[in-house]
């Protein structure tokens, strides 16, 4: 046998021998308060209702969402993301029903500070399109066009409600111009300079939606594609970045997160506050429906899933999955 001298001088392959190596070396860890549970509450129903789109996550009674909201503490996550789904019958053109303080939003915000206190962040989703009957984030023109400036008047009252509700972070979705700026005016002129901003910086407007609209109710016709970016667009999204920042975001978010890995790296290459990603439901549904299928191993694509998007650049994870997998990491 000829022999090479010590070639390959360099062997990779080393630092990949056994499992207490490989675990020496990794460069990304997955850790209880990475995550944040998105959570469906929906007014005037007795029993949770499953969400068929999403195999494993309900719509939540009041009740229900507070278990859950126990059980996230437990787990040790960092947060929940609370959306509501008010009775048809309450939807209007202005979205009333989320601004309204016994709307179904702002009274699961108070069921849920009432039962974890401060032990986990409550978060809301700052934006209309739960609540409109047309389906659209912000209220129409009379042309029937999403009305900017109109809508962030509507997300100033929002943000308020919102806070006087127990929410400590708000999460503006609905990729208006000038957001930010409005909801921390609105905030800090009713002295609630403690809230935070999670902004929706880079919110794509995506066909992985899909299921989202059946967990919600939504009203929607067509798309949002006048206020969500272009998939087709990176540069486009340090210009949203950098407005966010200016106007006063706390945290940026990219969403979704799983075809979008390039941009969350450079977004957390290009920012010091902390930045999150949003794994959404066309993501939690593709590989739960691959999983039922028998063709991938469910628990390892869950884990490399939420593993690549850290390594992409993410401090914290919104994932339907974030109390499972808290609990198998513990
Ligand atoms: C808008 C909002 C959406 C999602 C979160 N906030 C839907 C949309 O923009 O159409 C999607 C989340 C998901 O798909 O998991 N309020």
């Amino acid at each position: 046998m000829t022999t090479y001298g010590s070639f390959p001088g360099t062997r990779p392959r080393r630092l990949r021998t056994s499992p207490v190596m490989r675990r020496m070396v990794a460069e990304t860890r997955l850790h209880p308060a990475d995550f944040i549970l998105p959570a469906f509450v929906r007014e005037g129903v007795a029993e949770p209702v499953p969400i068929s789109s999403m195999p494993g996550v309900v719509q939540h009674t009041r009740d229900s969402l507070k278990k859950a909201a126990a059980e996230a503490v437990a787990a040790g996550i960092s947060g929940i993301m609370l959306f509501g789904v008010p009775e048809e019958s309450k939807k209007d053109g202005a979205g009333t029903a989320g601004t309204d303080p016994d709307g179904i939003l702002q009274v699961a915000l108070r069921d849920v500070r009432a039962e974890v206190g401060d032990d986990l962040l409550v978060m809301s989703d700052l934006c209309l399109d739960e609540f409109t009957d047309h389906g659209h984030c912000g209220v129409l023109d009379d042309q029937g066009r999403v009305d900017n400036d109109a809508t962030l008047e509507r997300y100033a009252e929002m943000a308020q409600v919102q806070a006087d509700a127990g929410a400590h972070v708000v999460g503006p979705s609905g990729m208006m111009d000038g957001q930010i700026g409005v909801i921390r005016d609105a905030l800090d002129q009713i002295g609630r300079e403690d809230v935070a901003i999670l902004a929706y910086t880079a919110k794509y407007a995506s066909a992985f939606y899909g299921p989202f609209r059946e967990a919600v109710g939504s009203s929607l016709q067509g798309d949002r594609r006048t206020y969500q970016q272009d998939p087709a667009n990176l540069r486009e999204s340090m210009r949203e970045l950098e407005l966010d920042l200016e106007e006063g975001a706390d945290m940026v978010m990219v969403k979704p997160a799983g075809p979008y890995l390039d941009v969350l790296a450079k977004v957390a290459d290009a920012v010091d506050v902390p930045v999150v990603a949003y794994q959404i439901s066309g993501e939690y549904a593709m590989i739960e429906a691959a999983a039922e299928k028998g063709w991938i191993d469910r628990d390892k694509a869950i884990l490399e899933s939420l593993t690549g998007i850290r390594r992409a650049g993410a401090r914290s994870i919104l994932t339907y999955w974030a109390t499972e997998v808290a609990q198998t990491l513990r």
